[in-house]
């Protein structure tokens, strides 16, 4: 057997199939031709071993705990450089040129505003909806309202759709925040940066002057790049899947919103928080971590594991860091719920149950507290990722409808149903 093959053996037939290497991380073995050569599927529910896809945008080493987005740390990224320049450097494969950085950004703020018959569409919608279920509904809307952005086989249409995606995320998602406590929406402003912008879609008032705290615009900003990416997680799959079968780009990114929203994805900041609210004081902490290993008890410590970290999720550490900035910043030194999750941490990272299944910490243990003291209710935290996510979800779909050996996504199955039977009629059964 050359290195570049495995072989499998079924009874008295050797079959050769094909290794494929990557410039860094697991290999993987080409099955695309099994089920022609050998009649057979393979089985892989949850994809824990499948690689669906070849990707140049984020690479995850989850025992080391390391994350790159097109190579480059996220330490480093989150330390030195900008959402907006991630943004560029997901979609474009490189940190952008100060020219290419104006440019980008012009591109950008050109497309901020939705159209004004949304500010319509959103009346639909009860006062106590969950801003997620308006942001699935207004992102999928966004292909009604632009036309002229939807035809994926068209580069220059397909350019304009990620623009105006990553564009009007935090505008629509402003406006699902306003919505539910019944404030007026405030328009974008173009002379702010990305994040200073939102932030002030979100708090300001007609009434009032809305002034920018630097210390919170740096911390979301950071939380925006470390939620930019996370290679093919389960709602970048669900917009790969969707945009497989030539769906437009808006279609693909409300897929990818719904998918988020769960709490086992996007869903799991809000959770870690009530969580933490649920346990509420230190004395508690003993007999949540007997629940959360209790194979009976359903409780799983929200904020706690990973399908890729087998180590400590390197976004973690840089949220909890984040975390003390912000609360620092707003007067919450010694908040109680803080004061839970550090010695949450330290009682599950010395547990021989969390040691031995390597569970960790991941991104929204700290997230959700930290989302809270910036004054967001816990309704908008996955809201947030989604906002953050887009970019990544729109430089993976745009890698997909790229590649020329793009297919639709159509998993097989393990049937396990009845047999072929005939039909029985109603007075017969
Ligand atoms: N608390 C207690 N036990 C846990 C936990 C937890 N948070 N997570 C996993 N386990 C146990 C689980 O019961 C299982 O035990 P056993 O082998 O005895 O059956 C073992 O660890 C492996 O768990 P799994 O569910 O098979 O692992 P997975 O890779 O399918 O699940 C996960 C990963 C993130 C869904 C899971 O760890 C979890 O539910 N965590 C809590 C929710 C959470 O924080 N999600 C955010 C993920 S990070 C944000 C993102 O990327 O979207």
């Amino acid at each position: 057997m050359s290195e570049t093959t495995a072989s499998l053996t079924l009874g008295d037939h050797g079959f050769a199939l094909p290794i494929k290497v990557g410039s860094i991380g697991p290999s993987v073995i080409d099955i695309s031709k099994l089920y022609g050569q050998t009649g057979l599927f393979t089985y892989d529910p949850g994809f824990t071993s499948t690689a669906s896809c070849e990707s140049a945008i984020t690479y995850i080493d989850g025992d080391e705990g390391t994350l790159l987005y097109r190579g480059y740390p996220i330490e480093q990224l989150a330390e030195e450089g900008d959402f907006v320049e991630t943004c560029y450097l997901l979609l474009y494969g490189e940190l952008p040129t100060a020219s290419q950085r104006n440019d980008f950004d012009y591109r950008i703020k050109r497309h901020t505003m939705v159209h004004e018959q949304m500010a319509r569409f959103f009346q639909g919608f009860r006062r106590d909806a969950h801003p997620m279920a308006v942001l699935v509904a207004s992102v999928g809307a966004l292909s009604a309202f632009y036309h002229d952005s939807t035809d994926i086989s068209d580069t220059k249409q397909r350019m304009v759709a990620s623009m105006r995606l990553i564009a009007k995320i935090p505008t629509l998602a402003a406006m699902a925040y306003k919505y539910t406590i019944g404030q007026p929406f405030v328009y974008p402003n173009n002379d702010l940066d990305y994040t200073s912008n939102f932030l002030r879609m979100c708090y300001a008032v007609p009434c009032e002057e809305y002034k920018i705290n630097p210390v919170l615009t740096r911390a979301l900003d950071k939380i925006f790049i470390l939620h930019a990416d996370h290679e093919q997680n389960a709602s970048t799959s669900t917009v790969r899947l969707a945009g497989s079968s030539g769906a437009n780009p808006f279609a693909c990114i409300a897929a990818g919103v719904a998918c988020l929203w769960g709490p086992a994805h996007g869903g799991a900041n809000e959770a870690a928080l009530k969580m933490l609210e649920e346990i509420g004081t230190v004395d508690n902490i003993p007999k949540f971590i007997t629940r959360a290993k209790d194979k009976n008890d359903s409780f799983r410590l929200m904020g706690f594991g990973h399908r890729v970290y087998k180590n400590y999720d390197p976004r973690a550490k840089i949220m909890q860091k984040t975390c003390h900035e912000v609360l620092q910043a707003v007067g919450h030194k010694n908040d109680p719920l803080l004061e839970v999750a550090l010695e949450l941490e330290k009682i599950a990272l010395s547990d021989e149950y969390f040691i031995e299944k390597k569970l960790y910490p991941n991104i929204d243990f700290y997230s959700g507290i930290t989302l809270k003291a910036m004054g967001f209710p816990t309704a908008m935290f996955t809201v947030l990722f989604a906002v953050a996510r887009t970019a990544g979800w729109i430089a993976q779909w745009k890698e997909m409808i790229e590649d020329p050996g793009q297919k639709i996504g159509r998993p097989r199955q393990l049937y396990t149903g009845a047999p072929r039977r005939n039909y029985v009629t109603i007075d017969r059964r």
